[in-house]
């Protein structure tokens, strides 16, 4: 791993592998630190590709290791509208499959955003409450999105933006397109913690991978702060991670701002 100034941030950047083992002894460290004072350790988490490698780590540690989860609330960034937790692409199940199924986490204690509901702000409000009620969120671990967003905070979402329902880009629902069998399949909604409420955390971890993130995690990075971006409102938090592969890090000269 290699520290890299990018902008007013510093990354770390390496192999996936070493991206996952750097956040899995963070990750740890936490989880294990909080386990000895006898506390909760409150964790955002997030779905997608990038963070795979990192759970996978993070399963083998549980099954090898002892790594226990018993510890950990967990509260997920953000949920499709209407598919309900059963779909195989929901992020519920996917959060199960790829994580929560694995290890020795209380189920009493995962929570992610409602799919299905009657009225969506009073949906978004609650999972709001539930994780202030939790004492708010420790470590935060976001993916971003081809146009920058954090969550489904899309472009044009405000700092100070609440747990919410948002209509996504045509940009995110056509990175969708592929898993869902078509464009047409993937749901236009969805509920997602706002940037606000990601910013209140107290650690964030920002994972990218990839030729395809390069650009936009130079302009969260370096780029000016502002909707246009959302992952931009990261540098102005004071304790965000960037952890980067050498692809994502590469800094095109050529890109706006
Ligand atoms: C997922 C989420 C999104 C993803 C982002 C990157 O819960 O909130 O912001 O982190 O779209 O997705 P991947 O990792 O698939 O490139």
């Amino acid at each position: 791993m290699k520290k890299v100034k990018i902008g007013t941030q510093t990354a770390q950047v390496g192999d996936t592998d070493e991206l996952s083992q750097a956040v899995a002894d963070e990750l740890q460290a936490l989880i294990q630190s909080r386990a000895a004072e006898g506390k909760m350790a409150v964790l955002g988490l997030a779905t997608g590709k990038t963070p795979l490698p990192l759970y996978a780590e993070l399963i083998r540690r549980h099954r090898d290791e002892g790594l226990s989860f018993k510890n950990v609330v967990s509260f997920n960034l953000d949920e499709y509208e209407g598919l309900g937790r059963d779909h195989e692409r929901s992020y519920w199940a996917e959060m199960w499959k790829n994580l929560f199924d694995h290890v020795d986490i209380d189920p009493a204690n995962v929570a992610v955003p409602p799919s299905i509901y009657d009225d969506a702000e009073e949906a978004a409000l609650g999972y709001g409450k539930q994780i202030w009620d939790a004492g708010g969120i420790d470590w935060q671990l976001l993916g971003i999105g081809g146009e920058g967003h954090i969550g489904f905070n899309e472009k044009g979402s405000a700092a100070t933006s609440l747990t919410r329902r948002v209509k996504l880009a045509q940009k995110t629902i056509e990175d969708a397109a592929k898993s869902f069998g078509g464009e047409e399949n993937v749901p236009t909604h969805a509920i997602t913690m706002g940037v606000e409420t990601i910013l209140r955390a107290r650690r964030i971890v920002l994972m990218a991978r990839g030729v395809a993130k390069q650009k936009i995690v130079y302009r969260a990075m370096a780029g000016e702060v502002g909707s246009e971006v959302p992952a931009s409102f990261l540098q102005e938090h004071g304790n965000v991670g960037w952890f980067l592969d050498y692809d994502a890090a590469r800094s095109p000269k050529n890109v706006r701002n």
